[in-house]
């Protein structure tokens, strides 16, 4: 079913892995900067999608928009009708546990959500969606050989930004590292296409620690291309 009703590329048009951020301004920040003659794939809903090659391996960069219901749209169709084999998410999250920082990188192993998305899609309600065994092993490698020490940890997928109800209690029994909206339809479409998926995400708030600064433009940019290049390096073996 190409082209898809959210995505007018063609067949092959997309790389074997594709980096997922949420907004769509910086998946074109991403191909103009970090990748080689990138070309824009899709723009249905100004949801780019663009695919280059980062040291000579082609990878692909399209934004997943916010929340759930985005991202199980884009994840599915790559994963389902452009044969892409690895999403990896690089998003933002707030932190939910002390020992969590600004502008730490956080590796998402497993993602709580208390969202119907997983009923609604088939899949057992508590269904917990985690990330691929393999990819999370390279995010490691790759972080040691860049010198980035990341948090590895489970995260939360939340529903809504804003009012959410206190779960402070809840992150501590699930022993959650930060709050973001799109890892667990990402995992559940991984699970159920049989694919390989990988959240990565810079923490830019704390909800537990009010003296959490929050960061500089210059900081957050610094600290999300770190994560672009994780990302990239982890295409780059995969
Ligand atoms: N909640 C949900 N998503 C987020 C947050 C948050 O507090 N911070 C960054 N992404």
């Amino acid at each position: 079913m190409i082209p898809t009703p959210h995505i007018t590329a063609k067949k092959g048009d997309f790389a074997k892995t594709v980096l997922m951020p949420g907004d769509p301004l910086r998946s074109k920040y991403i191909a103009e900067n970090f990748l080689k003659d990138a070309v824009l794939v899709n723009n249905v809903r100004g949801i780019q999608g663009y695919t280059g090659y980062y040291e000579g391996s082609r990878v692909s960069v399209m934004a997943s928009g916010m929340g759930m219901p985005s991202m199980g749209i884009y994840s599915y169709e790559l994963f389902n009708f452009y044969d892409v084999e690895n999403i990896i998410r690089i998003g933002s999250c707030g932190a939910t546990n002390k020992s969590v920082n600004v502008r730490d990188l956080i590796i998402g192993q497993r993602a709580f959500t208390t969202s119907s998305f997983a009923e609604n899609f088939g899949l057992p309600k508590d269904f917990l969606g985690s990330a691929s065994e393999d990819l999370v092993e390279k995010a490691i490698k790759v972080c040691k050989k860049l010198n980035i020490k990341p948090v590895i940890g489970d995260v939360f997928s939340s529903d809504v930004f804003y009012g959410e109800k206190d779960k402070l209690d809840y992150y501590k029994e699930y022993n959650i590292m930060a709050v973001e909206m799109e890892a667990a339809a990402l995992y559940m479409n991984a699970y159920k296409a049989g694919k390989k998926a990988l959240l990565l995400a810079t923490v830019s708030d704390s909800l537990v620690d009010e003296k959490a600064q929050n960061l500089t433009a210059e900081e957050r940019e610094k600290s999300f291309s770190d994560m672009f290049i994780v990302a990239m390096e982890i295409a780059k073996i995969s």
